[in-house]
């Protein structure tokens, strides 16, 4: 991939914001094929970005989307990621999961990709967490509460158990699977600009097409990501005294981290997740606090934001959704310790003003999740082994290539939540809609 360098960044405390950067060709070539370097525009060889990509896990978070979408996602992902896909479908009247199980184990098979599958209400999921010593994420039914940013979570904690560096996250509604290909390559160039432990990249969408006036409209902004990066970009420039628009993806779902990272920020409860990592940042890492992880400070942390190429064709949100996710958006600066009184009014000022909130209410605070990294992940590991032996295609798929050259006999069916889901393996490699 040939990647401009950032040419601006901004600094808070120990965290460096690299200004977007563009991408002149989405594939350089092979190391030595892409020329040398040409001071501001690097060419990252082939090699490199595959080698960042086989220690990475390619996370997939689903919710009732249709098979197809997911389906497409899956075809988007380089082979030598790990792909971890966490499932809070409906499991009646239809079972979605199931269809959603029957999907993967196909595609694992034709593509001999390693893919874990788990459902985010699985009960065992929970008495992980619970085991291990982190029972924010279970609510008072026993199971991982609702959320993306709860799916999110479950996915990091199996991302560490497969000694995963890095992990990339993809939404399933995405009607490109060229565009998710190429989020998943920008991921690995952001890493492969940097040494630093502790990075992050965001992507910038090129455009979110929609229809304006009976014609296809590239519209860069969304309609809450506007507003959040405006919010965003007052915060930091609170502190600094200049004015900065450096904060351009403050809502960017397509996003990826170091492991050592992601371990160590707060999570937001669902789509609040995106700008909570923001906040994060600048509250434990941003010098205005103490942190409670000196190694970071001493090493930096490093925010990359790299513009894509491709359009980004998801499925449209309603207007009430929207107003949703900004509210939750803001709702995490707004509750920031850092968030300055006058900010906090200009806030309440802009949700009122979109219909987020109407008079007389107070913003509510979302739901946080505290830092990862103290969980008991060997106790974690433990409780799941059994169900994870069950779920990774990688493993059922191992055995389905033994040398008796039998194959439907390989595959165990012992319980539910088992693998595969209730059907001969063989029954389950049809098309699937
Ligand atoms: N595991 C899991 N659990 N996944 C979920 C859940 C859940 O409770 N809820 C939604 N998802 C999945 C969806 O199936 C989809 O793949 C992805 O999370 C994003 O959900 P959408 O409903 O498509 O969100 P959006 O398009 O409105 O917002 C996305 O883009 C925003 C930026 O514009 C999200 O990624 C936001 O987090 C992001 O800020
Ligand atoms: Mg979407």
């Amino acid at each position: 991939m040939r990647i401009e360098l950032p040419r601006t960044s901004e600094r808070f405390g120990a965290n460096v914001f690299y200004g977007p950067v563009q991408v002149y060709e989405l594939d350089s070539g092979l190391r030595g094929q892409g020329g040398d370097e040409e001071g501001a525009i690097v060419a990252l060889p082939y090699e490199r970005l595959h080698e960042i990509q086989g220690q990475m896990a390619v996370v997939v978070p689903v919710r009732g989307e249709r098979i197809r979408l997911i389906e497409g996602i899956l075809f988007a992902i380089p082979n030598q990621c790990l792909v971890i896909v966490v499932s809070n479908s409906p499991r009646e009247p239809v079972d979605r999961f199931r269809v959603e199980q029957q999907a993967l184990y196909t595609f694992a098979r034709l593509a001999r990709k390693r893919v874990i599958l788990v459902h985010q209400k699985d009960p065992l999921v929970a008495q992980a967490f619970l085991d291990a010593g982190y029972p924010d994420l279970v609510a008072e039914d026993g199971r991982v509460r609702d959320g993306k940013a709860e799916g999110m979570m479950i996915a990091l904690a199996l991302a560490r158990l497969a000694g995963k560096r890095y992990v990339g996250f993809v939404d399933a509604d995405n009607y490109s699977p060229g565009a998710a290909h190429e989020y998943i390559c920008e991921y690995a160039a952001a890493f492969a600009l940097t040494e630093c432990q502790y990075a992050m990249a965001r992507i910038l969408w090129q455009s979110k097409p929609k229809y304006v006036d009976g014609q296809l409209y590239f519209a860069k902004w969304g309609r809450t990501s506007r507003v959040t990066n405006h919010f965003l970009n007052q915060l930091i420039s609170r502190y600094t005294g200049f004015e900065t628009d450096i904060m351009g993806t403050g809502n960017s779902g397509e996003h990826a981290l170091t492991l050592e990272l992601a371990l160590r920020l707060d999570y937001a409860t669902h789509y609040a997740v995106e700008p909570q990592h923001i906040v994060s940042l600048l509250e434990r890492f941003g010098g205005e606090r103490e942190s409670p992880y000196p190694d970071v400070i001493r090493e930096g942390v490093e925010i990359f934001q790299i513009e894509s190429r491709n359009p980004h064709f998801h499925r449209a949100g309603e207007p009430d959704h929207i107003r949703e996710m900004t509210r939750v958006a803001l709702s995490t600066i707004h509750g920031s310790v850092l968030c300055p009184a006058a900010l906090r009014r200009e806030i309440e000022e802009e949700l009122l003003a979109q219909g987020c909130l109407h008079d007389g209410d107070s913003v509510e605070p979302v739901r946080r999740y505290p830092p990862l990294l103290d969980m008991d992940f060997d106790t974690f590991h433990s409780t799941v082994e059994r169900r994870l032996q069950a779920t990774s295609v990688e493993r059922v798929r191992l055995r389905w290539r033994g040398p008796s050259g039998s194959r439907r006999r390989h595959v165990s069916r012992t319980g539910p939540g088992e693998w595969p889901p209730g059907r001969d393996a063989e029954e389950t490699q049809g098309p699937i809609n």
